[in-house]
């Protein structure tokens, strides 16, 4: 009798040990892991069913998430989490399938290009394996197309087509009744990702016009002009989106205002931060993370995000492109500039993302 209560309170005592953390993903899922590693609860897994080679430099991946995952809408992006060489790595791509091949097969993709140095996408491209389990983040981002129906232009730079193609699908799919016009600017035609998917999107879809226009295939670079501007019908009245190279985005921006198209008509999303414009002061500065009683000196352009990593703390990111909000922290003290705006922050207390902040002289952070 004493030994049966024994053994039950003592089975009490280790279920409240374990379902009493905070984490109780970091207490199972190395052992869940082995087992089946679909039953991880850190993260939502996801199978790698097919890799398809788009280009030389650019990959889709067909996934198969568990269920439990919200899915997306178009344009959305997701973090997804691997482990490269025994370390865990975040990074944040595009969703490039249309969100009814989620709901009608569980499936969705991803498009990936190699990136020059690029740890995650050089092992995406070398070592990812079909069968291989990665883990994947809820969606975000508001890269979205307009609701109810307006007329429509995109233009993608390179791998900026990846969203613009999550959303052709689902216009094609739902009949989306406005015209739309895709202005697809590639170095060489080999850059071209999902030629066949665009044309073939462009022949069921009767509102798409596709133009996939090269810079580089020649000795005189052709880049976006008004000229390609002005060709497209109603242009004023169009909602335009923007997705690729930050050059070529800057340049759209300018033209389309030039042609009297305000910023709430313009809508764009990254792929990559830019750089921080130092304009006539040096940026850096002394940050002190207080509640890790840390403070070091930084030089440059590093953000927030960079310092506090190379000091060795290890605060929450997700995107790491000012998209996701996951880093948002509190700045009691000091001025950083947005990478993104080139805006400055105001000198007190504000939340601020790590990823795109940098300081401009002494910081004080919540970290
Ligand atoms: S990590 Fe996504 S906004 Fe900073």
């Amino acid at each position: 009798m004493l030994a049966k209560q024994t053994q039950s309170r003592t089975l009490n005592w280790l279920g409240r040990q374990l379902f009493n953390r905070n984490d109780p993903a970091a207490f199972f899922d190395p052992l869940l892991e082995p087992i089946n590693p679909m039953w991880v609860q850190e993260y939502t897994p996801a199978r790698v069913e097919q890799i398809i080679q788009e280009t030389p430099d650019t990959k889709t991946l067909v996934l198969q998430p568990s269920r439990r995952w919200s899915g997306f809408r178009a344009g959305q992006h997701v973090n997804i989490c691997i482990d490269v060489g025994g370390i865990r790595r975040n990074r944040s791509f595009s969703l490039s399938s249309s969100p009814i091949l989620w709901q009608e097969q569980g499936r969705a993709t991803l498009t990936i290009k190699r990136l020059p140095g690029g740890r995650v996408t050089n092992w995406i491209h070398d070592d990812l394996q079909t069968g291989t389990v990665i883990g994947m983040g809820e969606a975000f981002g508001d890269f979205q197309i307009p609701e109810p129906a307006r007329p429509v232009l995109f233009i993608a730079g390179g791998s900026g087509i990846t969203p613009v193609l999550s959303q052709l699908e689902t216009m094609a799919a739902t009949n989306y009744r406005a015209p739309v016009t895709l202005l697809y600017f590639v170095r060489i035609e080999d850059d071209v990702i999902a030629r066949e998917k665009l044309q073939a999107l462009a022949a069921r879809y009767g509102a798409l016009t596709l133009h996939i226009i090269t810079t580089h295939e020649t000795d005189t670079p052709r880049y976006l002009c008004d000229a390609d501007l002005g060709s497209i019908p109603g242009i004023n009245a169009r909602q335009v989106y923007l997705c690729g190279p930050k050059g070529l985005m800057d340049l759209a921006r300018e033209l389309l205002h030039q042609r009297g198209i305000a910023d709430t008509d313009i809508h764009s999303t990254f792929f990559s931060v830019p750089q921080a414009d130092p304009g006539n002061e040096p940026l850096g500065g002394q940050v002190r993370f207080s509640e890790s009683k840390l403070g070091v000196g930084s030089e440059g352009d590093a953000t927030l995000l960079e310092i506090a990593e190379a000091a060795g703390l290890s605060p929450r990111y997700g995107c790491r492109m000012g998209i996701c909000h996951q880093c948002s922290c509190r700045k009691t003290a000091g001025t950083v500039i947005n990478r993104l705006t080139g805006q400055a922050s105001g000198h007190g207390e504000e939340n601020v993302q790590l990823c795109i902040s940098v300081p401009k002289g002494p910081v004080s952070i919540d970290i």
